[in-house]
């Protein structure tokens, strides 16, 4: 089904549960399906975690919890070619993203949602965010990856990746007899590889216009994986939805609403159109959330019990191992670059 497999989570706060059905668990899913000498590489994109502006004490223990809720989401660690390591620990992110920022335009990169929206907000953010899509370029470019588990927010990174990995093998693949890069699929075989048929975006609970986030002040409408169950099951009680009175997937005028039937359909490890068939038509808003909420509670106990079990010892021998894979693997494709772009013989 899946060639190798990336996916990776920044360890600016701690995950909600939009990165955990955006990301981890069809990273996780992915997993299941794959031949074993297919890589799978989850990776800490650390160096992206200060775009924005963090607590910087917080990088360490969010790395290692972030780890432990890869493990917890069925992430298997002992997988001969599973490769968990810190984006950090691994000099070739850097190099290539410097090499591929001469390879795109700033006109690409004014297009950029994320970055377009934040700097309307405010004047002082950091050329490090302007970039930024150009390292994710080099942290998928580097282990040759065509599919990459990733929420709705990340397609037009994912887009700049493939246009610059085909950019460059045009002019320069000549040179060395072969492929610079594996281009990534494109988007509509991103998702029939995650095996939705729209991109995931978990929206607030309390502005469903938005999306879920880690780095927007929003408790009420976020859940975090270390909320406590019943503390959250009451948030999706008191979401915000609307006053149609007919249950409907529509995410233009019941974003509340549809982002609710969302939740329940990833949750139950169920297709959209079975949720939609059984809920479809109902009037009764307050069952729908108190379904939702049951299993919001239900994820989070049985989440945080996997979560506790694992060694935060075990966890740095795990990051210590991948980080040597995931060297070689980054300085094989590094030094393939090189060659074709002329630094070296
Ligand atoms: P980050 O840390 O913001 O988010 C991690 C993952 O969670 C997904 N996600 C969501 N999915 C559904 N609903 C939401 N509300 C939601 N919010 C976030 C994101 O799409 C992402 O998959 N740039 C990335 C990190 C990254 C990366 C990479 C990912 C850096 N390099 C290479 C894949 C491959 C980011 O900011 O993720």
């Amino acid at each position: 089904m899946s060639n190798s497999v990336l996916t990776g989570i920044r360890c600016n706060a701690v995950p909600h549960i939009g990165n955990y059905l955006g990301a981890f668990k069809p990273m996780a899913d992915n997993l299941k399906g794959l031949p074993v000498d297919k890589k799978f590489f989850m990776f800490i994109p650390d160096l992206h975690s200060f775009t924005t502006p963090i607590d910087h004490t917080q990088l360490y223990p969010n790395t290692i919890y972030n780890l432990q809720s890869y493990i917890a989401a069925g992430v298997d660690p002992s997988r001969e070619n599973t490769i968990l390591y810190r984006q950090s620990r691994v000099p070739a992110h850097s190099e290539l993203m410097w090499i591929l920022s001469c390879f795109s335009y700033m006109g690409e990169l004014k297009k950029m949602t994320q970055f377009k929206e934040k700097s309307e907000k405010s004047e002082s953010v950091s050329s490090g965010l302007f970039i930024y899509p150009v390292l994710m370029a080099a942290d998928i470019l580097l282990y040759n990856i065509e599919y990459i588990p990733v929420g709705d927010d990340q397609k037009q990174h994912l887009e700049l990746a493939r246009d610059v990995a085909i950019r460059m093998n045009n002019r320069f693949s000549e040179v060395i007899g072969k492929d610079l890069f594996v281009v990534p699929k494109p988007w509509t075989e991103q998702l029939a590889n995650m095996e939705v048929d729209e991109g995931i975006r978990i929206r607030s609970l309390k502005n469903p216009e938005a999306k879920m986030s880690k780095s927007i002040l929003d408790p009420s409408g976020t859940i975090s994986l270390q909320d406590d169950p019943k503390a959250a099951a009451k948030k999706i009680m008191s979401a915000t939805t609307d006053s149609i009175g007919i249950i409907n997937w529509d995410w233009k005028e019941q974003p509340g609403i549809t982002n609710l039937l969302q939740l329940a359909y990833l949750l139950e490890n169920k297709s959209k159109d079975e949720i939609v068939k059984v809920w479809q038509g109902q009037t009764r808003y307050g069952d729908l959330k108190k379904h939702v909420a049951g299993l919001v509670e239900g994820f989070l106990v049985n989440l945080q019990n996997k979560i506790q079990a694992t060694n935060q010892n075990e966890v740095e021998k795990i990051l210590a191992n991948g980080e040597i894979k995931a060297n070689l693997i980054a300085n094989e494709t590094l030094q393939r670059v090189q060659k074709g772009i002329g630094l070296r013989n």
